[in-house]
């Protein structure tokens, strides 16, 4: 664990655990940077980020990537507090951007693959020439849908908990942890 994984005293009563530290955290975020880099070197992919949740993850991600690449944004919307809608509002997809193009989705935690088919049923419409996702966490879950799209690159996976920190909020709190954490009511 790295000295600034500590949880700050004004939220002891929010968050039970830290669950990933920064260090583990850079560590994978590298690690996949270079699986991306091998892979798609000559291609220059679009990371597709989805916002607001995987934005610390994106800009790291991205900037440890050594092979030329674009950056699109999304904004999509599932949580309310802890618990998901079951409805995904998912900002308009401009067609033409990814028309023929090599995408990668960056998403900060892949739960139900709802917010996954969803994106993926737009790039299709958009006539990508291929989608890969990566995601930094994968939450072990039954809540799972049925046909919906592999992670392809993953960091961590989970246990079926709330976690916050690291881009991943709690009704707009707690993105700004650079530490993955536990929010304790879930
Ligand atoms: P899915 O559509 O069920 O796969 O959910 C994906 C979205 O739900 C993520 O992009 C997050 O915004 C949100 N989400 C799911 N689990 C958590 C969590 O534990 N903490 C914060 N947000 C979460």
């Amino acid at each position: 664990m790295n000295a600034g994984d500590v949880i700050p005293e004004k939220w002891r009563n929010d968050i039970s655990e830290i669950l990933i530290g920064s260090t583990q955290l850079s560590k994978r975020v590298s690690h996949l940077a270079q699986l991306i880099s091998t892979d798609y070197e000559s291609q220059n992919p679009i990371l597709l980020v989805v916002l607001k949740g995987s934005f610390h993850f994106a800009s790291d991600l991205s900037r440890a990537i050594t092979v030329p690449h674009e950056l699109e944004f999304i904004r999509a919307k599932s949580y309310q507090g802890v618990t998901t809608s079951g409805n995904v509002h998912i900002q308009h997809i401009d067609e033409t951007k990814f028309f023929g193009r090599h995408v990668i989705v960056i998403e900060d935690i892949v739960e139900t693959g709802l917010t996954l088919t969803q994106i993926y049923r737009s790039l299709k419409d958009a006539h990508a020439a291929s989608i890969k996702c990566c995601s930094l966490l994968e939450k072990v879950t039954s809540n799972r849908i049925e046909g919906s799209p592999t992670v392809d690159y993953i960091a961590f996976h989970i246990p079926d908990k709330f976690v916050v920190g690291y881009g991943l909020d709690y009704d707009q709190a707690f993105r700004h942890f650079p530490f993955i954490a536990v929010y304790k009511s879930s």
